[in-house]
């Protein structure tokens, strides 16, 4: 198992590539010329991982076409608010977490979206229409949190502890400046995983004729 040091997570070549964004342990993938390379390796990493993912899955029920689908809606998501996204990237995994304030797109913004999303998501549009509005429909306004958008580690690399010290690299961070943290998952089996870093769960969900999702709420902790 690879030695996953905060100093190591800094020495891995994606987050070397990736464009600072001026935090010590997370990076902005800020310029999206440069970046463009970077979210590639983002996206590519997230696709695999979700492969098993029960929303994912729902969203995109053609098993030929969903890892590519997911990439490019990945892809589209990660460039258009480049900016305001903050990504951890170590030893094929990642982490992209979205600052407080910054999760809800306007409804300008969104109706802009529309015809890439289209593209992307194909006859799967309605329901990552509708999967996105139930999420945004749960999720908190207040108070001001750091939102894990998206959290991946490759099929072959999970299990040793990667995905844990991507999640916390961020969470120190949330505790020394004190900030609440907030996510969604659609696998149950990630509640353990969450519940050990100090999150807890604060609510469970169905989407219609999809999975149940649950979301999951941490304060800042003192003394970790
Ligand atoms: C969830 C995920 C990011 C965790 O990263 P990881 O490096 O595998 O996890 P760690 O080794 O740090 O911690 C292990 C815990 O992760 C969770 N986990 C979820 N799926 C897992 C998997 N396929 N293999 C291993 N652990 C998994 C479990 O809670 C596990 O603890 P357990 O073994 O006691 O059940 C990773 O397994 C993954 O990419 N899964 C598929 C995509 C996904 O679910 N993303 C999160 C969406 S909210």
């Amino acid at each position: 198992m690879p030695a996953l040091t905060e100093a190591g997570l800094l020495s891995f070549r994606q987050i070397r590539r990736c464009v600072s964004h001026g935090s010590e342990h997370g990076y902005g993938i800020s310029d999206p010329a440069s970046g463009r390379r970077d979210l590639e390796d983002v996206a590519e990493i997230l696709s695999a991982a979700s492969e098993s993912d029960p929303f994912v899955a729902w969203m995109l029920p053609d098993t030929q076409s969903r890892q590519r689908r997911v990439r490019e809606i990945l892809l589209f998501v990660l460039s258009r608010l480049d900016a305001d996204r903050h990504c951890y990237v170590a030893d094929q995994g990642a982490a992209v977490w979205v600052p407080p304030g910054g999760w809800r797109m306007s409804t300008w913004h969104e109706l802009q979206a529309i015809p890439d999303l289209a593209r992307t998501a194909g006859r799967s549009l309605p329901r990552a229409l509708y999967g996105s509005a139930v999420l945004d429909e749960h999720h908190p306004e207040a108070p001001l949190h750091w939102y894990l958008e998206a959290l991946g580690v490759v099929p072959g690399n999970q299990g040793r502890g990667i995905g844990s010290r991507l999640v916390k690299a961020r969470l120190e961070r949330c505790d020394a400046e004190r900030w609440p943290a907030y996510l969604e998952t659609a696998n149950a089996r990630n509640l353990g995983l969450y519940e050990r870093l100090g999150f807890t769960v604060s609510e469970e969900f169905h989407l219609r004729r999809g999975p149940s999702m649950w979301t999951v709420w941490r304060e800042p902790m003192t003394g970790t």
